[in-house]
């Protein structure tokens, strides 16, 4: 029920309880005043039949009372009339039939309302007749108000009685309450009309302005409320049309917000995706504020590298990473020159959270992006590289140093035999105390030198390793030490072995293994001259999907210089004294794990080196395969131990790159 309707029905109902109630109030004043009327009257009436009735001490004649009853009934309105003496026989009567009736005597006057079926309704008139008892000789005076009455005492002779008809009153007040229904009601209808038309006038703008609000809410952002009134209404309107007004400029529909939403959505998804790739980088990417040299953002290799968070990275400065441009006035002289070139590259050393340091080729370029300037800077971590750098160039080296090697060998071998020959000829025919002895053995023991130094260049030099079986490394290692003991207790070194128990058989050549184990052990003498440990370790390591049999020989002697260290492998690279060392030891050390697919690394500090030398285990069908191919290719084609050393030598080369830290 919507508010016009609620209020027209409220009004309507409160206007016609009202007049309603007033109608009421009017008509029930009018039959009271119209009914008190019809009483007077009706006792007037009723006071004049009493007084012609009787005549102070009796009742008049019937013929009087009947005359006295006639012209009652002459009057308007009297149904009857009628008067009957003090026992209550009636006698006279307008209606004869009712003459000698006997009613009930009333000694004080009365009036009630009755209602007849036929007749309606009627007032009720019942006076006393009264008169005054005579006595004896006496003459009664009924009114005289001398005060006759202490002794004349006043007796009722009867009673008159005069019925009045209402329904004149009646049909009176049934047309005034039918006027006055008609005119309430026409009252009401006039009042809905009104409150109608008010109404309409009133709530019309209200609509206007409902439906404004509704097309607001649908969308329709250019719906505008039209009131022509110059009221608050009106001013409701204009308020409305402004900020509908307003929200043109500040709403957007769901359609455009959607789609902006979507193109959010495709930029973010681009961005993670971007950012995702610039992560996984295989370089360090940083992007610089070139005055301050602030690192803004790095990717997750550039963080890797350096061991520090992206927020850590994000609050240092390239200063604090970059030893080169290590305070403000580096950077500043670095950023002008980027700057002014543009782009640059640089090899340049990072420092990580650690404290370490490594190389790092860095290519800087300047971006100047929406008015602001950066530094974007690829760094490239070239520790792998060196390394690879470092070998080939080991390499190069070894194997021009074995080609020469060879030549010279070759050369010398030849004029060697005959000069040890011939040497050991004339010791052979020396008499005991010849003056030749001492020149001739002298001779003799150089030329032997030199033939195993002939040996050691043509070991190196060759490419083969030799002949491999599947050796018990714990025995080849027990053995070795065997061969060395004897030194070690004459230079006061004491020797500490921890052999693992589960290593397995390695590929090898024995006995070049057993001379790697010879020279380092050697040289741990060497580097001990006043005594000391020598300990030798070997035991099983993983590292998926390889096993390794690692074997560390570790000395208690001076150490190795920084200076030399990145030498000691290489060919003829000796600190000993002229006669003492060729420096030929340890590059025949890394040739032969080389060979054997494995890997050397030294680490050295005054106090303690340690060689670490990693050769490949090979599981028990391995080494049978092993053999039973290498039995297959002798009874077939004849064998040749570099084609062997194809199938394992090179492939765990590959696969482990480095060499040894030293280099
Ligand atoms: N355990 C060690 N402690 C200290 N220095 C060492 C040790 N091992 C090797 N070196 C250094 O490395 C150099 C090279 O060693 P390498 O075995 O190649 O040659 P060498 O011992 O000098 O001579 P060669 O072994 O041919 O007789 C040595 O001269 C020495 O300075
Ligand atoms: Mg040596």
């Amino acid at each position: 029920m919507n508010i016009k309707i609620k209020f027209i029905i409220f009004n309507t109902a409160l206007i016609v309880l009202i007049t309603f109630g007033l109608g009421a109030l009017f008509i029930v004043t009018v039959k009271g005043m119209l009914n008190k009327e019809m009483e007077k009257r009706g006792l007037d009436l009723g006071r004049a039949l009493a007084e012609k009735s009787g005549f102070g001490f009796a009742l008049r004649p019937e013929s009087e009372i009947l005359e006295a009853i006639q012209e009652i009934m002459q009057r308007d309105q009297i149904l009857s009339a009628r008067v009957s003496d003090a026992r209550g026989k009636i006698i006279a009567h307008s209606d004869i039939r009712e003459v000698g009736k006997m009613v009930p005597p009333q000694s004080a006057s009365q009036l009630s309302y009755g209602k007849n079926k036929g007749s309606g309704s009627y007032i009720d008139v019942n006076l006393p007749i009264e008169g005054v008892e005579i006595r004896d000789d006496d003459f009664l005076i009924p009114d005289d108000p001398a005060g006759k009455k202490d002794q004349d005492e006043t007796i009722v002779l009867g009673n008159a009685q005069v019925l009045m008809s209402l329904e004149r009153v009646e049909t009176f007040i049934r047309s005034l309450t039918a006027t006055l229904a008609a005119i309430i009601l026409g009252a009401a209808l006039l009042v809905m009309a009104f409150v109608f038309h008010i109404l309409k006038v009133f709530l019309s703008p209200l609509q206007a302005l409902k439906k404004g609000v509704d097309m607001l809410g649908a969308g329709n952002l250019d719906h505008r409320v039209q009131i022509s009134t110059k009221d608050e209404i009106a001013d409701l309107a204009r308020s409305f049309n402004q900020m509908a007004e307003n929200l043109i400029h500040t709403t957007v529909s769901k359609g455009e917000l959607q789609k902006s939403l979507d193109l959010l959505k495709r930029k973010e998804q681009d961005l993670r995706l971007f950012r995702g790739l610039i992560d996984r980088s295989n370089d360090g990417i940083f992007v610089v504020d070139p005055e301050t040299s602030r690192m803004i953002d790095v990717n997750e290799k550039a963080c890797a590298n350096l061991g520090y968070t992206r927020e850590e990275l994000c609050r240092m400065k390239v200063t604090d990473i970059s030893p080169n441009v290590s305070d403000e006035l580096a950077w500043k002289a670095h950023a002008q020159e980027v700057k002014r070139k543009d782009y640059v590259v640089l090899e340049i050393i990072h420092k990580r959270k650690d404290g370490s340091t490594y190389p790092v080729e860095i290519n800087v370029k300047f971006i100047r992006l929406e008015d602001k300037e950066f530094f974007l800077a690829v760094g490239r971590d070239l520790t792998d590289r060196r390394k690879m750098q470092a070998q080939v160039m080991q390499s190069e080296k070894m194997s021009a140093v074995g080609q020469l090697a060879a030549g010279v060998a070759h050369e010398i071998n030849n004029p060697l035999g005959v000069i040890i020959g011939f040497a050991q000829g004339l010791v052979n025919r020396l008499k005991p105390g010849d003056s030749y002895e001492m020149p001739v053995k002298s001779i003799e023991r150089e030329a032997l030198r030199c033939k195993n130094l002939v040996q050691d260049l043509l070991t190196f030099s060759r490419t083969s390793v030799g002949d491999r079986e599947p050796q018990d490394l714990t025995h080849i290692l027990e053995s070795a030490v065997t061969l060395v003991e004897t030194r070690a207790k004459m230079g006061k070194v004491t020797i500490e072995k921890v052999l693992s128990k589960d290593i397995p058989k390695v590929l090898c050549n024995q006995n070049q293994i057993q001379q790697v184990i010879i020279n380092l052990a050697n040289n741990a003498f060497d580097a001990m001259p006043d005594g000391g440990k020598l300990k030798i370790s070997a035991h099983l390591i993983e590292e998926n999907p390889l096993s390794w049999v690692s074997l560390k020989i570790t000395d208690s002697g001076a150490g190795i210089s920084s200076e030399a260290l990145p030498k000691i492998f290489e060919p003829f690279f000796t600190t000993k004294e002229v006669g003492k060392g060729t420096g030929l030891g340890l590059s025949l050390v890394y040739e032969i794990i080389k060979k054997h697919s494995g890997t050397v690394e030294v680490t050295s500090r005054p106090g303690e080196t340690e060689f670490h030398i990693k050769l490949p285990a090979r599981t028990g069908r391995e080494l049978e395969e092993h053999v039973i191919q290498v039995r297959e290719r002798r009874e077939t084609s004849g064998w040749s131990p570099d084609r062997d050393l194809t199938k394992y030598g090179k492939g765990s080369l590959e696969r482990k790159p480095e060499g040894h830290k030293g280099v």
